[in-house]
């Protein structure tokens, strides 16, 4: 596909067709693409989990839904994702390169981040995965997990503590499925975000 047309066609993708998995191959081209996304120092302090059997992936939800957390549909139409991708920074890994002599910040301040790349980096590998099942012809969905509920999924999958889920990512073939009533506040038109020269 066209660059321009997956950028177009990329919408968060909230219920999928539970009969047909992920093929073996897209999951790890998934994967390769999002590793290819920049990172800070080519830190690469990333982290990806991994959930395709049903018993990972029901244990995904139990661990992370609140209850009320989540419209019925919402978590219906996501539990039948064939594939969840979550993704991790790692805050350490970032302090520890740029420690390195050729950075030099070996006083490992967080004051000197203009904002954590380690969540940067992380969001823009998940954003590949997102381009990247347009272009195999699936969809997906990012979303947070809830911060009362980040304890019970490490311990549930064994995450490191230095290792934050930025958000997770569902993948698989769409099922037809209601837009977002947030996208009713329509795009912002270009003049409201784009600042040419100056910015007022
Ligand atoms: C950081 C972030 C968090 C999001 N969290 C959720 C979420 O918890 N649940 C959900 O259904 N969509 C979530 N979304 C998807 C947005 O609702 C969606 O991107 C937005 O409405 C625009 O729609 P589109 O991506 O289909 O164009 C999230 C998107 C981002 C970037």
């Amino acid at each position: 596909m066209e660059f321009r047309q997956v950028v177009r066609a990329r919408r968060m993708v909230r219920d999928y067709d539970p009969r047909r998995p992920v093929p073996p191959e897209v999951v790890d081209r998934l994967l390769d693409h999002a590793v290819r996304a920049p990172s800070a120092g080519f830190t690469q302090g990333w982290g990806f989990l991994v959930l395709e059997s049903p018993a990972d992936r029901e244990r995904f939800w139990a661990a992370t839904t609140v209850p009320g957390w989540a419209p019925t549909r919402w978590l219906e139409g996501m539990s039948r994702a064939p594939l969840i991708v979550v993704a991790h920074g790692n805050r350490d890994a970032y302090l520890d390169r740029y420690a390195e002599s050729d950075k030099g910040w070996t006083d490992r301040d967080e004051a000197r981040w203009p904002v954590p790349y380690w969540h940067i980096d992380a969001g823009f590998a998940a954003m590949l995965i997102l381009l990247t099942a347009v272009d195999e012809g699936l969809g997906g969905c990012f979303f947070g997990i809830p911060p009362e509920r980040t304890a019970a999924y490490r311990s549930q999958f064994g995450v490191p503590d230095e290792f934050t889920p930025i958000g997770a990512v569902t993948v698989g073939y769409p099922a037809p499925s209601p837009r977002s009533p947030s996208l009713r506040r329509g795009r912002r038109p270009m003049d409201d975000v784009v600042h040419r020269g100056n910015w007022s």
